[in-house]
């Protein structure tokens, strides 16, 4: 395939004053998910009304994410957040005997806030090891008790990536359900749900999904969905609006009415990416991580201990000072993303090795006056 940013860098007018490797955090706005923005905006300004556009699009928006994930669209629920998706899942899980959770160090913190306001549940929190999680965690950790493990695709601080169709492997022997937190790796890492026996995953739209805050997507097993009755569920979540009868599928997991305009980016955001197709997007990212990786090194720099060995989509630098130096950078024009004491350099498929160089001798640059 054609070099990726040479193809599709002028989609996005950011990148021709910025140097943009934030994905982990907001990426680039690309002229086509702006414009789609625009549309709802207008629509409202010049119809008034433009609930079924609305309702077209929200379904055109469920088709592209389960495309992008290997699902039937019957398989996704379009909620406000990835935290939402949690409170969702869990609450469809009274109906188990089993009342032990786990979820892992390397959750995004938003898990555990979760987790902390179900008194319901025994929760345990499966430790990493050296900046990873290996099976072995899980095969200690998940007991035949467990009913629901959490697992991160990509941990969002150092970008470790984690072999989920192993851990999906030791879930189902022990019996308990999967939820798969894909926020770190949907749109830039291939997913095949079906493939790696996944319950559930979720991932939100404006990180490596190319779209804006308040629309996110919850993916669940057809015939675990239909089995399922979470009390997070409302009007959106019922068979044509009856008041007793749950949706068919992951629908049922969906309470009001969506924020139509982020679902309105949603759709074309997708679209987007899955025309350029993630697998094309992944070889691309992981080509340029691993030669920053290399070069980050060679200037002294000190790549987080994930980046060894697991290949991850972002380039972590160790620095106690990392809010500060990525602000000290945007004055540069540079935008990457802080987190604890890492500077995240977080590229997609519009960012070339140039750039992220670029970035590694500005956070040099840095680190060594101080
Ligand atoms: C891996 C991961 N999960 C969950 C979240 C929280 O997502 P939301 O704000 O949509 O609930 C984030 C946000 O940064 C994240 O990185």
């Amino acid at each position: 395939m054609e070099h990726l940013p040479q193809r599709y860098r002028q989609l996005f007018p950011t990148v021709q004053t910025h140097t943009m490797l934030a994905s982990c955090s907001q990426s680039a706005l690309a002229e086509p998910v702006s414009r789609a923005i625009k549309d709802y905006h207008d629509s409202l300004l010049h119809m008034g009304t433009n609930w079924n556009e609305a309702i077209e699009k929200t379904e055109s928006a469920r088709i592209e994410f389960a495309k992008l994930i290997g699902a039937e669209p019957d398989e996704i629920a379009i909620v406000p957040s990835v935290s939402d998706a949690l409170v969702s899942a869990v609450s469809s899980l009274s109906a188990f005997r089993k009342k032990h959770v786990v979820y892992t160090e390397m959750d995004f913190p938003a898990v555990s806030h979760v987790w902390q306001a179900q008194s319901d549940y025994n929760v345990s929190v499966i430790p990493s090891i050296d900046g990873g999680l290996p099976p072995e965690q899980y095969e200690t950790h998940i007991t035949d008790e467990t009913v629901l493990t959490c697992v991160p695709h990509v941990h969002y601080r150092d970008g470790f990536v984690q072999d989920i169709k192993a851990v999906a492997e030791i879930s189902k022997r022990k019996d308990s359900l999967l939820f798969v937190d894909a926020y770190q790796s949907a749109g830039h890492i291939p997913i095949d749900v079906k493939e790696w026996g996944v319950d559930m995953l979720a991932a939100g739209t404006r990180k490596y999904l190319l779209g804006i805050p308040g629309a996110a997507f919850l993916y669940v097993r057809k015939e675990l969905a239909d089995a399922l009755k979470p009390k997070a569920s409302a009007w959106f979540g019922r068979e044509n609006g009856l008041p007793a009868e749950y949706a068919k599928g992951a629908r049922r997991f969906q309470t009001g009415t969506p924020a139509f305009i982020s679902v309105y980016a949603a759709a074309a955001a997708l679209s987007l990416l899955n025309h350029i197709g993630v697998s094309h997007i992944r070889d691309h990212v992981k080509t340029i991580c691993a030669d920053a990786c290399q070069y980050a090194s060679e200037k002294g720099l000190q790549p987080a201990a994930a980046q060894a060995g697991c290949q991850p989509g972002m380039v972590a630098i160790r620095d106690e000072r990392a809010s500060e130096t990525a602000m000290l950078l945007r004055k540069k024009k540079v935008i990457c993303a802080p987190r604890d004491a890492v500077i995240r350099l977080a590229p997609h498929f519009y960012n070339t090795s140039e750039e992220l160089h670029h970035a590694i001798d500005e956070i040099a640059a840095v680190l060594a006056a101080r």
